[in-house]
């Protein structure tokens, strides 16, 4: 039995982010109240493969070994991986099980060109066939429970064909970003998807569990979008943004000015511990997002835009006249 089925419902899991939910941002969530299952940012089988044993690169030196790195407090922890092909998949799974991670996502709804371009992500919604030889590739690696991320369909909502085709692979589970490809991030999520999916779900393969994405505000949101559509979890990705606490109950306007920049500090000072480092400048969007809505933030966000390391942030922040209770 695996950590899927020991999930008390509904569950709130984090949502899977390039350049988001690294090493620090975990930790910083982590602190503030842990979602149930955390998820790493998306990480190419094939590039590991690559790097590893063809560029025999040193592990410690790898940037796609480092967006594997996990604190042992978080946990369950789902690795999320991306190729299309099958001994890719194979090689990433056997990886991802001997580091420690408690399951293998696998990523079949990235709208980024460049991931489509190589036949992975979204581009696997056209090709359902392939995708369920992903799936088994991913099952037969090693014991670890295997779940996709995907969204509702390509151009239109295809819910029927390929739920389907992923239900009958019977994976642990299956988060449904509630947007076609075409939508990219376009419109609203649709939640009325979900409760087709549930029908699906229910009549396929109902051991399978369903989490929905998209749009959900804070738990309150997601508790009130699972309700309705019956599914068995939600996941929630930019409603982390500027609230570390989101897990914990807390609403995004419900923290402390002082509370979030000193969340926005330790993040900065976890980041520079990451390693091998990773541009500062990828902290800009928490920088945006923490300091927000309050007399004199544009000022003070344009001054930490600036910086160029935990310090020169933490001093323009001591610096500023905001208030600080
Ligand atoms: C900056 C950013 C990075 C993302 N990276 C990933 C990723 O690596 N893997 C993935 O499956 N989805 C990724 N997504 C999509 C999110 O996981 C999620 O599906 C989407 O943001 C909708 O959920 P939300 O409305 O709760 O943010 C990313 C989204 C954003 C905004």
């Amino acid at each position: 039995m695996s950590f899927w089925n020991k999930l008390k419902k509904p569950f709130f899991v984090m949502a899977p982010m390039a350049d988001v939910t690294d090493v620090a941002f975990r930790a910083l969530v982590a602190k503030r109240g842990a979602p149930d299952v955390f998820w790493t940012e998306f990480v190419s089988a094939d590039g590991l493969y690559h790097t590893r044993e063809i560029a025999k690169m040193k592990d410690a030196e790898n940037p796609l070994m480092r967006d594997l790195q996990f604190d042992k407090s978080e946990h369950p922890i789902v690795a999320q991986i991306f190729s299309s092909k099958p001994e890719m998949i194979s090689y990433a799974t056997k990886l991802v099980a001997e580091l420690g991670f408690d399951g293998v996502d696998i990523n079949m709804g990235c709208p980024d060109r460049a991931i489509e371009r190589q036949g992975c992500g979204s581009a696997m919604i056209k090709n359902p066939e392939l995708a369920r030889e992903i799936i088994r590739a991913a099952k037969g690696a090693s014991d670890l429970p295997v779940s996709v991320k995907t969204r509702v369909g390509y151009n239109k909502e295809s819910l029927d064909e390929w739920l389907t085709a992923l239900l009958e692979e019977s994976p642990a589970a299956i988060t449904l970003h509630l947007r076609t490809r075409k939508e990219m991030s376009l419109v609203p999520a649709d939640w009325e998807h979900m409760k087709k999916a549930v029908e699906i779900r229910n009549r396929v393969n109902p051991g399978v569990l369903l989490i929905g994405n998209g749009d959900v505000r804070d738990i309150e949101d997601g508790r009130a979008k699972v309700a309705e559509s019956r599914c068995d979890g939600a996941m929630l990705g930019r409603a982390m943004f500027g609230n570390p606490w989101v897990f914990a109950g807390r609403k995004s306007e419900g923290t402390p000015l002082v509370d979030k920049l000193a969340a926005l500090t330790e993040l900065a000072y976890g980041f520079e511990k990451i390693t091998p480092p990773k541009n500062f400048a990828i902290l800009k969007k928490h920088i945006k997002a923490f300091v927000t809505g309050f007399d004199g933030a544009a000022d003070l966000r344009a001054k930490l835009m600036q910086a160029e390391s935990a310090v020169e942030l933490e001093r323009a922040i001591l610096d500023a006249p905001v208030p600080r209770v």
